[in-house]
């Protein structure tokens, strides 16, 4: 016997964005000024009303075990901001109160995949959905999109990924790290080809309420009701409401996998933080005017992005319909030299960008689409500009 890991996890990787984070973290040590273009977080704070409502939970004695799948208000509160607000009500029991939207992620990645299963994930893709496929011994299937096509898995492709293995088909609207969303239409044409098959659809929502210029989110489980038995809805309130920390995500699923996710929970984590939970009550029940301003603020932040990226030589980058991020097109860039050292990979300009600009970014590579790096734009309109300008000098000192 030796004292081995588990042989599951041989393939999986640890994420990229680690010597990254190590790197930036170094030279912030060192008092430089990093521009944080790599975070997947909004830089403002919860509304005031949310961290009141914790303040008041705790003094309120909400410091015992809940039971496994939330508090009964928060479910139902779930259920109500989903029928405002994605147009289909589900019933409380369809709801996992869980810890974040990857917890509800792993918890139906227990839930639903074994050895021989296929899992279908569209690139450019969330690192964690490929990897908490590998976790459970399942094989992710990544299926090629086309950023003239908006970044979006067509019909005829997702209809050509699927196989007798084929358990579930992961989609994320809009998208990190692309920003793309599916307009109603090419949802309703996925729909259309999922519908003749016995497969699991998860819809990653987390960032349905951050779209801009009048794009309509539109869900999957509102589209077909017909298929209301194996669409799986994923959200939260880290990024709608600044809440990252907090840990409060949920799965929307029919009644019967939502009692295996009961009971892989109770095994597992059992309640979410109960403060959390109220503090998540508060975010979804109280004023939701903040939010207007939020997409308002976010959507200037990517106008200015994206124009700047533009402006760059050597760099395209298509304006995304949601979430905070920016997709940059650098394969222009590689290639190029920096004093003797060749750049020739996304991962090589990230970290130029960050010795040289002082920008941490993402590479698209971690992603599932190399040549390409994530630009986060969650922070204010002139961290914006100063880094954008750092990006410029740096890459006119190419050769
Ligand atoms: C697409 C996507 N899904 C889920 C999550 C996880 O969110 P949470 O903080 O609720 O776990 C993230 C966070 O970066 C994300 O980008």
């Amino acid at each position: 016997m030796s004292l081995g890991f588990a042989q599951r996890l041989s393939a999986v990787s640890p994420s990229v964005t680690l010597a990254m984070n190590a790197r930036a973290a170094d030279l912030r040590a060192k008092g430089v000024d990093v521009f944080a273009f790599g975070v997947g977080e909004p830089d403002f704070e919860p509304p005031p009303h949310v961290l009141a409502a914790a303040k008041a939970a705790i003094d309120a004695g909400a410091s015992k075990y809940t039971a496994v799948t939330g508090i009964a208000p928060l479910k139902r509160a779930i259920c109500d901001s989903v029928a405002r607000t994605r147009g289909f009500t589900p019933k409380p029991e369809q709801i996992t109160v869980t810890v974040g939207a990857k917890h509800a992620l792993f918890n139906l990645a227990l839930a639903l995949y074994e050895p021989g299963d296929e899992v279908i994930i569209p690139k450019p893709f969330w690192v964690s959905y490929p990897e908490q496929v590998r976790m459970m011994g399942a094989e992710p299937v990544l299926v090629d999109t086309d950023e003239a096509n908006g970044w979006r898995l067509t019909p005829e492709a997702l209809e050509k990924a699927i196989t007798p293995k084929t358990k579930a088909v992961i989609l994320c609207t809009p998208s990190n790290p692309s920003g793309a969303a599916y307009p109603e239409e090419a949802m309703k044409g996925l729909l259309d080809v999922l519908r003749k098959h016995q497969v699991w659809l998860i819809v990653d929502e987390i960032y349905a309420e951050l779209v801009y210029d009048g794009f309509e989110h539109v869900s999957a489980a509102k589209l077909a009701p017909d298929m209301l038995d194996r669409i799986v809805v994923v959200d939260g309130v880290s990024k709608t409401y600044a809440m990252t920390g907090w840990r409060i995500g949920w799965s929307i699923a029919p009644a019967k996998l939502a009692k295996v996710l009961d009971v892989v929970q109770g095994q597992s984590t059992t309640n979410a933080t109960a403060v959390a939970q109220h503090a998540g009550l508060a975010a979804l029940t109280g004023p939701q005017d903040e939010l207007v301003e939020i997409r308002k603020r976010f959507d200037a932040r990517r106008k200015a992005m994206v124009k700047g990226l533009a402006q760059i030589p050597g760099i395209e980058c298509r304006l995304p319909e949601g979430a905070f991020y920016a997709f940059a097109d650098c394969r222009g860039l590689l290639g190029k030299k920096h004093g003797d050292k060749v750049i020739a990979t996304d991962e090589d300009l990230a970290f130029f960008f960050l010795e040289v600009a002082h920008c941490a970014t993402v590479p698209g590579g971690a992603f599932g689409a190399p040549g390409y790096i994530r630009f986060s734009y969650a922070l204010s309109e002139e961290r914006i500009a100063e880094g954008l300008a750092s990006i410029t000098r740096a890459v006119a000192s190419l050769v």
